[in-house]
């Protein structure tokens, strides 16, 4: 028996004792990851992989960025922890640096993702009550087909993922219209109706982009009818799509912003709810909290890692490279392509369903040394850090146009025409 405290000495045994000792909600490829810097990982044997993830873009700054590293261990050492029993010296900073960046009057922080988006439900409920003047108990928030906002009972009560359909009973209170159909959404829109909740672009959906001009029209909409504008930009925000947020495509400043993932710098949960006075002012003591939200650590670690975005010029950076890499994955000639899609460095190429499942090319990519990861059933999602450089994803693109034109999978992969996490 090995005692509790030992580490495995090999990936397969480490794989053999998460199988065991974990529940099986994930499905990772079979790479145990030991270190990593900047865009790379090596696993326990030492093999390196370039990282095209970015923990589902929580590491736009790439793994442990020093200087976010540095705000870490220098927090660390001075206070970690108070809870908003008391206040610390990091939260104020921290309330103004992200404010101020984002164009918005205040800010309400909480951890993961999933949990800004609740945070996101409350704010629109309550303001519809106190502010809009809807009866209560009667608030109606719309949300999009495809969409993908995090894991919890509420938020997968409006999720049209057949998968979380084997939880119930859900919570009333929401609707469903098409992705990307300003109309439908116009036709959606009750008296009740507090918020339309958005992702700019559907990531876990597939790397779908709404048609131009979409997010401008449902903003529109919103305002004539006196509707939340909500966007989760918890995938999208910081940078990742070649704007601060994806929303900027086009001008369009949602009423409430949800940021979460690269927000805690690649190093901690860290996600903030954002809108104006009028909005997040409903809220009183002990209406709503975390114990962690808005703690020290995560502030100076958030504070950080926004200077690092706003320094490194990491959205024009994704812009520039992301176009031109898209562009060049757009050329590479591979029947089995059916589209290459996104914005700056958020990037779906969607394969013939022919093809046998994106799962099985990420795992020929991943005996490469890359790392990407299926999103939906047949699209390869490609976010590597934001901080990458040309020569990274010069070679990234020489792999993935290898792959492309024959993955050569040695056998059958597990779960190969399902996307599973
Ligand atoms: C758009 C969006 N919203 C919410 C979430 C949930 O975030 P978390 O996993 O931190 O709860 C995700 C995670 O992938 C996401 O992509």
């Amino acid at each position: 028996m090995t005692r509790s405290t030992d580490q495995p000495a090999t990936s397969e045994a480490h794989i053999a004792l998460v199988d065991e000792r974990s529940a099986h909600n994930y499905a990772p490829l079979p790479v145990v990851i030991a270190r990593g810097e900047g865009c790379w990982v090596e696993d326990v044997e030492g093999k390196r992989y370039l990282d095209l993830l970015s923990a589902y873009s929580a590491l736009n700054f790439g793994h442990s960025h020093p200087e976010i590293v540095e705000a870490l261990v220098r927090q660390a050492r001075s206070l970690a922890l108070t809870s908003r029993a008391f206040h610390n010296d990091q939260f104020g900073p921290f309330c103004q640096a992200i404010t101020e960046l984002c164009g918005m009057d205040m800010v309400l922080p909480m951890n993961t993702g999933a949990e800004g988006v609740e945070t996101a439900i409350k704010t629109a409920r309550k303001w519809g009550y106190e502010v809009k003047g809807v009866a209560p108990n009667e608030a109606e928030i719309i949300c999009c087909h495809g969409n993908f906002h995090g894991r919890t009972i509420t938020v997968i009560s409006f999720s049209t993922d057949p998968q979380n359909r084997g939880f119930g009973p859900f919570t009333p209170g929401f609707s469903i219209v098409p992705y990307g159909d300003a109309e439908a959404l116009a036709k959606a829109i009750t008296p009740r109706t507090v918020a339309f909740l958005v992702e700019p672009i559907q990531g876990e959906g597939g790397i779908n982009v709404p048609p131009d001009g979409y997010l401008a029209r449902c903003r529109d909409i919103c305002r004539e009818h006196n509707v939340l504008f909500m966007a989760d930009e918890i995938q999208t925000g910081l940078g990742r799509t070649g704007r601060l947020l994806a929303c900027d495509h086009e001008d369009v400043a949602p009423d409430v912003l949800i940021l979460g993932k690269a927000l805690g710098g690649g190093l901690l949960p860290v996600s903030a709810v954002l809108a104006s006075r009028e909005i997040l002012g409903v809220f009183r003591p002990g209406d709503h909290g975390s114990t962690f939200g808005g703690n020290p650590l995560a502030c100076a670690v958030a504070r950080a890692a926004l200077d690092v975005l706003v320094r490194e010029r990491l959205a024009e950076r994704a812009a520039e490279m992301g176009e031109r890499f898209m562009e060049r994955l757009r050329g590479i000639d591979a029947s089995i392509v059916r589209e290459v899609r996104g914005r700056g460095m958020l990037i779906g190429i969607e394969l013939d369903p022919e093809a046998g499942g994106a799962k099985r090319f990420c795992r020929a990519l991943a005996d490469r040394g890359v790392l990407c990861k299926e999103t939906s059933d047949h699209v390869i999602r490609v976010a590597p850090p934001l901080i990458i450089d040309q020569s990274d994803l010069d070679q990234a693109f020489e792999h993935i146009a290898a792959v492309l034109a024959d993955p050569a999978p040695a056998a059958p992969v597990a779960g190969a025409g399902g996307h599973e996490r």
